[in-house]
C-alpha cells in the first residue's frame, strides 16, 4: 500500500494474520475505520473479533500484518503504548475489580495514560498532584457521562451486570480514547438496557471518539452501525453499511450455515 493511501486513512488495518499452532484465527485481514464513526465487526463465534481486538491493542503479536493509526505503525507497540497513542478497549468477560469501588475502577483506566514517573510519586512533585486531580475529574465526568455517579462508592461487584457493562465503558473512557473498541457490549442485557446502550454508543461518537464495536446483536448492530466488517474463519467476507450488508449473499450464507 502506498504511503498516499496510509496519510488519507484515518485508522486501518492490512494484511493481519495471527496463527495458534495450527490454528489460524486471522488470514490476511484488512479494515478501514473512518474518523468519528462508528464501525461494527461481525461474525459467527470463533470467526476472530476478539482476536483482532488483541492484536490491534498489543495483547497478542501479529504474524504479519498491520495497523496503523493516522499513518503512524501502532502494531508491533506493547499495549500501555497502543493505549497512550489513544486506542483503547473493553472487555468481552468483564475485567472489574469486584472489591474496588466503582470510582476506583474507573480511576485505573486514567492511570493508563498517567505520565508522571517514580521520582513524582516519592517525592510527591506538583505534578503528580496536578495529575492526580486530572485524573479523578476524568473518571468522574466518565461516570457520569454513563449515568453511574450515584453509585461511585459502591464496590464494584455490587452493581447489577448491566451497570457493570456500563462501568468498563467508563474506566476506558476515562482514558480519553480517540478509537474505543468495544468487545460485545450488549452480551447479557436485556432490551431496555441494549436501547440505552445503543444510545450512550451514538453519544461517544458524536463526542468525536471513533468506535469500534464487536457485537452478536444484529438489532443492534443494524441501528447505530454507520458501516459493518464481516468475518468469518478469520477472513474479510464483507464490509459495507448495514443495508449493504443485510444483503450480502456471502453474510447470508455465513449466518444461515452457522446452526
Ligand atoms: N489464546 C488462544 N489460544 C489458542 N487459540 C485461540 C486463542 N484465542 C483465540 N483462539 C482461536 O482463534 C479463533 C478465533 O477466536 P476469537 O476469540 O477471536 O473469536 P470471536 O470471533 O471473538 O468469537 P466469539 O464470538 O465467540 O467471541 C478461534 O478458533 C479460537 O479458538
Ligand atoms: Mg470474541
Amino acid at each position: 500500500m502506498s504511503g498516499q493511501a496510509h496519510k488519507d486513512s484515518f485508522f486501518h488495518g492490512d494484511g493481519i494474520t495471527l496463527r495458534f499452532g495450527g490454528v489460524v484465527a486471522l488470514s490476511g485481514v484488512g479494515f478501514h475505520v473512518r474518523r468519528d464513526s462508528l464501525q461494527a465487526i461481525i461474525g459467527p463465534n470463533g470467526a476472530g473479533k476478539t482476536s483482532l481486538f488483541n492484536v490491534i491493542t498489543g495483547f497478542y503479536r501479529m504474524d504479519d500484518g498491520e495497523v496503523r493509526l493516522e499513518g503512524d505503525r501502532i502494531s508491533g507497540l506493547p499495549p500501555h503504548l497502543v493505549a497512550r497513542r489513544g486506542i483503547v478497549r473493553t472487555f468481552q468477560n468483564l475485567e472489574i475489580f469486584t472489591n474496588m469501588t466503582v470510582l476506583e475502577n474507573v480511576l485505573t483506566g486514567g492511570h493508563l495514560l498517567g505520565r508522571y514517573g517514580p521520582a513524582d510519586f516519592f517525592f510527591r512533585t506538583r505534578r503528580f498532584f496536578r495529575e492526580e486531580k486530572e485524573l479523578r475529574e476524568r473518571a468522574e465526568a466518565a461516570l457520569e457521562f454513563v449515568g453511574l455517579s450515584a453509585h461511585r462508592d459502591l464496590p464494584a461487584g455490587q452493581l447489577p451486570f448491566g451497570s457493570q457493562r456500563l462501568l468498563e465503558i467508563a474506566r476506558a473512557l476515562a482514558a480519553e480514547p480517540r478509537i474505543l473498541l468495544l468487545d460485545e457490549p450488549a452480551a447479557g442485557l436485556n432490551m431496555k438496557e441494549t436501547s440505552a446502550l445503543g444510545e450512550l454508543i451514538r453519544r461517544i461518537v458524536e463526542r468525536k471518539t471513533t468506535v469500534v464495536m464487536v457485537e452478536h446483536d444484529m438489532d443492534l448492530v443494524m441501528r447505530i452501525s454507520d458501516r459493518i466488517l464481516v468475518l468469518n474463519y478469520g477472513e474479510v467476507i464483507a464490509s459495507g453499511t448495514p443495508s449493504e450488508i443485510q444483503k450480502d449473499p456471502a453474510v447470508i450464507a455465513a449466518y444461515l450455515g452457522e446452526e
